[in-house]
């Protein structure tokens, strides 16, 4: 009986016997359904066109996505490999650069998901043949698989910034009923300082999220939402982005290059009027949502015009951990994140106003921590103590330095599967086309 058909027939005993290989493969095929649905509206030349010279063509994600599946899950596993070796040079991240991937010979839309669907029918005959078990620290606790299930949906939430970007054609989403929250005032959380774990001994956890380790905080402030556009929108009025005294230098230096004044995406109507565009729609700008598209600098500058600064990533971790001690893998427990805890899972296709998870909200009081939007850090991407590249140098250590800055949290555009308290996203500081927004902090004097 193939693994498709025991989970369909009697996932109870599957469930007892081999749980990961039944995650592994519904994550598999979450992704894969995801991104076809996201795809599907599309016609063809849309998806072989270079939307942005910051994103790949659509296509190239879909052949790149089975490329590294291939790799993983096939070949790495012992299984033989099938495609034509050009595959892995063409469909490399590192070869290619994204503004040069639309010069590559590129499997067509038809080409790609056939190869696709190739491979998932190949991992799925390999998944069964697997041990349950093994010392191979590919397959402990299906390691390997959580990696490609967490890819697919990373790529899923680069292709929903790559539609975002695209102006050839209006691109208009199925999207889920946004949320009706009740009055919640903007206000600030009291985190007691002491001790934090940082880190993940989950088996799907990634290599930048290990060891676990101890630090010491001080007590310090946090404010109980994220920053919202109504927020924002005062700084932008006020005249924040014309005042070099909120900024980093260099931040500065490169909005007034870039002619930059205020978040993408938002259009000035004149006197008080803004409009921003959210994919093929453009609408009055929401004020009581969490605020994006915003750069690591345009999130600094706004702390400090506050009088606040941003949260170093421990500090996000320790107020999604909880200051009880009692270990999490999301602020409201270890339960699967659900509709009632967060925006997650590229559904709504937005932010849903601040307050709108109640069932989210983390034992210290502070809400919306996962989903809604990325939250900028005022932390370096840097390696934790002890760290060890595993199972490649380019997911993480490459990327390690003072050049990124760590995002916590993950964004309405991301999957659960990749979402927890111990994640780590990193980006520059320039970057705002990722679904991103920010909360401040302050110490406590
Ligand atoms: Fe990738």
């Amino acid at each position: 009986m193939s693994l498709r058909s025991q989970e369909q027939g009697s996932a109870r005993v599957v469930v007892q016997a081999v749980p990961w290989k039944v995650r592994a493969w519904r994550e598999l095929e979450a992704g894969r359904e995801r991104i076809q649905a996201m795809l599907a509206p599309l016609p063809e030349a849309e998806l072989m066109r270079q939307h942005s010279p910051l994103m790949s063509p659509l296509v190239w994600d879909v052949a790149h996505m089975a490329n590294y599946e291939e790799q993983w899950l096939l070949r790495a596993l012992g299984a033989p490999a099938f495609t034509d070796p050009a595959f892995d040079a063409i469909y490399d991240a590192f070869r290619h650069p994204r503004n040069t991937r639309s010069t590559l010979p590129l499997l067509e839309p038809e080409a790609a998901w056939a190869y696709a669907t190739r491979v998932r029918a190949a991992v799925a005959a390999h998944l069964e043949t697997l041990p349950e078990d093994s010392a191979d620290p590919l397959l402990h606790g299906g390691f390997v698989f959580g990696m490609v299930a967490q890819h697919a949906q990373q790529h899923a939430e680069t292709l929903a910034a790559t539609l975002q970007l695209m102006t050839h054609v209006e691109y208009h989403p199925v999207e889920a009923l946004r949320p009706q929250p009740g009055a919640v005032p903007q206000h600030e959380v009291f985190i007691p300082g002491g001790p934090v774990r940082l880190g993940s001994d989950d088996p799907w956890a990634y290599d930048n999220e290990r060891p676990r380790h101890v630090v010491e905080l001080a007590p310090f402030l946090l404010d109980a939402h994220p920053v919202t556009t109504g927020d924002f929108l005062v700084f932008v009025e006020s005249g924040g982005y014309e005042d070099a005294r909120w900024w980093d230098p260099k931040g500065f230096a490169w909005i007034q290059a870039e002619r930059i004044r205020h978040p993408l995406f938002w259009s000035p109507q004149g006197h008080h009027v803004w409009l921003r565009r959210r994919f093929g729609t453009v609408e009055p700008l929401p004020k009581d949502e969490p605020v994006q598209h915003v750069s690591w600098y345009e999130a600094d500058a706004y702390a400090r015009w506050a009088g606040k600064r941003l949260p170093t990533e421990a500090e996000w971790e320790k107020a999604a951990q909880g200051s009880d001690g009692v270990p999490r893998a999301h602020p409201w427990g270890d339960a699967v994140p659900t509709d009632a805890h967060a925006n997650l899972g590229g559904t709504r296709w937005g932010p849903s106003p601040v307050g709108s998870h109640p069932s989210g909200r983390g034992a210290d009081g502070v809400w919306g921590l996962l989903g809604d939007v990325w939250e900028w850090t005022a932390s370096d991407f840097q390696p934790y103590a002890g760290f060890r590249a595993f199972p490649y140098r380019e997911y993480s250590e490459v990327f390690f330095g003072d050049t990124s800055k760590v995002l916590r949290g993950g964004a309405w555009a991301s999957a659960p599967v990749a979402v927890r308290n111990s994640f780590r996203n990193w980006d520059f500081p320039i970057r705002r086309q990722i679904f991103a927004g920010f909360r401040c902090a302050r110490d406590v004097k």
